[in-house]
């Protein structure tokens, strides 16, 4: 019978040494371990053994089975660790190869931009106030003393959002000021940046546009100030401590007097030509308008409950997509809304 155990021991040890897949490991498996299998019939013949036999016989067939089990069970895992090896030769992956760097994008200038005026004015202590994109005429408008039938709106080539009553895209950042005022006190130092929508479109205008909206109410502000900050913001801007800036009266409903602001020609230096050649850029004034500004109308700030007698202030408006295209020596206003990564790369 140790014979018999042992010889089954040899031909299953063999035959697993031989397999090559799964179904033949399982297949030994339940011919010789199974419940019908070859060990269960010696396991069956101990009944017809004598008492010593049984308990020699039965203690080494168990041995066996056990340590079969456990040949079985081994070339099952060697049989999974040599299909893993296969994928792992084919699909072979050196860790210590450098990655590949993934394509990070980067915020647009524009809004770059936006953030150094922000810290500019940040540190003159104006904090940042936000408006709606959209917005009622009220507040576009009337608020800003530009009655229904005033001229002043036919300057601004206005988008009417069809089927709102009264609303706009709103076509300047001027409402904020509004906005601000009415839910708070004097005194106020802000600016308002964003988009801003008109109905033109050429070289040097696109139908959205970026803003910079300045106001400053209190006692006893005075246009002293305004001009302080507006020329210490140019020097900031275009990093350059010589610029200069100059105002021109002009008009707009909301201030008054009303101002047109200029600030000498960064490229040119206020010269009007470089070495002898005539700056293209400020067409040889040497001055750049950059924007509109004046003292807050009292009616304006009538309007918002402030009392008009006790407080004055400034407010100033700038475009920014031209401020961009100075600075960074940008031709054409269309490259900053096309999204054409060769422009947007460089920056
Ligand atoms: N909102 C005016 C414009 O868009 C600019 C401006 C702002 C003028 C503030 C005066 C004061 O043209």
């Amino acid at each position: 019978m140790k014979e018999k155990i042992e010889k089954l021991k040899k031909q299953l040890i063999d035959a697993l040494k031989t397999a090559k897949s799964d179904e033949i490991v399982r297949n030994l498996e339940v011919d010789f371990l199974g419940r019908k299998g070859k060990f269960n019939d010696i396991m069956k013949s101990l009944k017809d053994m004598s008492d010593d036999m049984k308990k020699t016989v039965g203690r080494l067939a168990n041995e066996v089975k056990t340590e079969l089990e456990v040949a079985v069970q081994k070339k099952y895992a060697q049989l999974e660790a040599e299909e893993l090896g296969q994928i792992a030769d084919t699909e072979w992956l050196d860790v210590t190869v450098p990655g590949i760097r993934p394509i990070v994008g980067h915020r647009h200038l524009i809004s770059k931009f936006i953030d150094d005026i922000e810290l500019i004015f940040g540190k003159m202590g104006f904090s940042v106030a936000d408006g709606p994109d959209i917005e009622t005429e009220h507040y576009c408008f009337n608020q800003l003393n530009i009655p229904p039938d005033h001229p002043a709106r036919d300057m601004q080539d206005t988008f009417w959002v069809k089927n709102l009553d009264k609303t706009v895209l709103r076509t300047q950042t001027s409402p904020v000021q509004v906005r601000f005022m009415e839910a708070h006190e004097p005194p106020v130092r802000i600016i308002s940046l964003g988009k801003t929508f008109r109905k033109d479109n050429d070289a040097t205008h696109s139908p959205m546009f970026h803003q910079c909206e300045g106001l400053m109410v209190g006692e006893n502000v005075s246009m002293a100030n305004l001009k302080a900050i507006l020329t210490h913001f140019m020097q900031q801007v275009f990093e350059d401590s010589s610029i200069k800036t100059r105002f021109r009266i002009s008009f707009f409903p909301f201030v008054e007097p009303g101002l047109e602001v200029d600030c000498t020609c960064p490229i040119c230096h206020g010269e009007g030509k470089i070495e002898n050649v005539p700056c293209k850029l400020c067409k040889q004034t040497g001055w750049l308008e950059i924007g509109g500004a004046g003292m807050v109308h009292p009616k304006v700030l009538e309007n918002v409950g402030y009392d008009s007698k006790k407080y004055t202030g400034f407010a100033f408006g700038m475009g920014l997509d031209r401020m961009v295209m100075i600075k960074y020596r940008i031709n054409h206003l269309r490259l900053f809304f096309e999204n054409d990564l060769r422009f947007i790369e460089q920056f």
